[in-house]
């Protein structure tokens, strides 16, 4: 098959490779429809590795994908050729201890696309799970389903968030994560969403949406403008989602005495916690890592209309281009959220 490959660090070919394409008795294969351009797939491309994950071999990137289902295997029942789908990228050992608890998402033996040394799914076909594969609803198109990956990663933070109704919230850092944490947090209850940057063209593309607050930190402060939306109380719910050592400095400045700070943003290094700070206000802290049964409510606001994920994706590549839609994406431009690559020819 001829799939988008990462030769090593810098250097992707379009050309020939040997995937595994047996369907197992509890698989499905698919006809990959759309696959987005992830800042995980950028970073193996320009530095070769993210942590302690590195490309030592070609792999095959892309992770964000929906297509239709070609062939099911013996035991599956819930897809028949035709379904339009999306994936989830990641499969973990059934019965771990992990799988069990229903945390899939941190069982240590997951399997991920388009993580060294796993393959991705920028090819024409791909064999997954069924029970890691989403049956898209009539009204959801491909794109939308190649968004679903990235949207579940702010659902499972607005989840971790814990929302009550009517909360006010930051989001640190205007990248394609911090703006489906701000949508997942609206969709979730939250009256307003503060969202912080010093990148302007950003900002406007998360100020399109209602509810979302735009605060240039280049020009003002997060602190004031969080106490000036809020009284002087605190944002009920920070998330953070730059990863940027700057934003954990003051992280605890800007939530309310009994708020929450949801930690998705990865510091490349580790960095340093106010933990006074926090322990003063009994603020309540989470992590989040990827998601784990999100996808199928992630569908549903899509479908119901409450998610509208369309203006976010900026830009759409043909697959013969895609080495091309790499190269832009490389360039960091800051009015490109999701760029996204088609399979197929067809938009849909
Ligand atoms: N926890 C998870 O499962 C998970 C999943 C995906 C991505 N991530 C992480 O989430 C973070 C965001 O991902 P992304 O793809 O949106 O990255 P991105 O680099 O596109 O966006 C980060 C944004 O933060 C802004 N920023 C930097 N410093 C800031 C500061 N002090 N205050 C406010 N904004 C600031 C940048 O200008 C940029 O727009 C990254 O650290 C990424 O590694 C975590
Ligand atoms: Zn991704």
């Amino acid at each position: 098959m001829r799939a988008l490959v990462l030769e090593k660090k810098g250097e992707l070919s379009l050309r020939e490779i040997a995937l595994p394409l047996d369907v197992g008795p509890d698989d499905v294969k698919i006809a990959i429809h759309t696959v987005g351009v992830c800042g995980s797939d950028v970073h193996y491309y320009t530095h070769g590795a993210i942590g302690s994950y590195v490309v030592r071999a070609p792999m095959v990137l892309g992770h964000e994908a929906a297509g239709t289902v070609v062939e099911t295997g013996a035991n599956v029942e819930t897809f028949k050729v035709g379904d339009r789908v999306c994936m989830e990228p990641g499969v973990p050992n059934l019965s771990s201890r992990a799988t069990k608890l229903g945390i899939y998402n941190v069982d240590p033996d997951v399997s991920f696309w388009a993580t060294p040394p796993v393959h991705g799914v920028l090819a024409p076909y791909a064999v997954h799970p069924a029970a890691f594969t989403y049956k898209l609803p009539d009204n959801v198109s491909f794109a939308e389903g190649a968004m679903v990956e990235p949207f579940a990663i702010g659902m499972q933070a607005a989840s971790r968030a814990r929302i009550v109704p009517g909360d006010v919230a930051v989001v640190i850092g205007c990248g394609p994560i911090g703006i489906m944490i701000a949508l997942a947090a609206l969709a979730g209850g939250c009256s307003k969403v503060l969202i912080s940057d010093f990148s302007a063209p950003k900002l406007k593309i998360a100020a399109q949406y209602a509810g979302i607050v735009p605060v240039n930190i280049g020009e003002r402060s997060l602190a004031d403008a969080v106490a000036a939306a809020t009284d002087n109380w605190g944002a009920d719910i920070v998330f953070e989602a730059s990863g940027s050592p700057k934003a954990f400095a003051d992280l605890f400045d800007v939530v309310r005495p009994g708020g929450a700070v949801v930690l998705v943003g990865l510091p490349v290094e580790p960095v340093v916690l106010n933990v006074p700070a926090a322990i003063s206000k009994e603020v309540r802290i989470e992590t989040v890592f990827r998601y784990a049964n999100i996808f199928d409510r992630a569908l549903q606001l899509i479908a119901s209309g409450k998610v509208d994920l369309k203006p976010l994706i900026t830009g759409t590549y043909d697959f013969s281009d895609s080495i091309e839609a790499f190269e832009r994406a490389a360039q960091g431009k800051p009015e490109d959220v999701k760029l996204q690559i088609l399979l197929t020819g067809e938009k849909g």
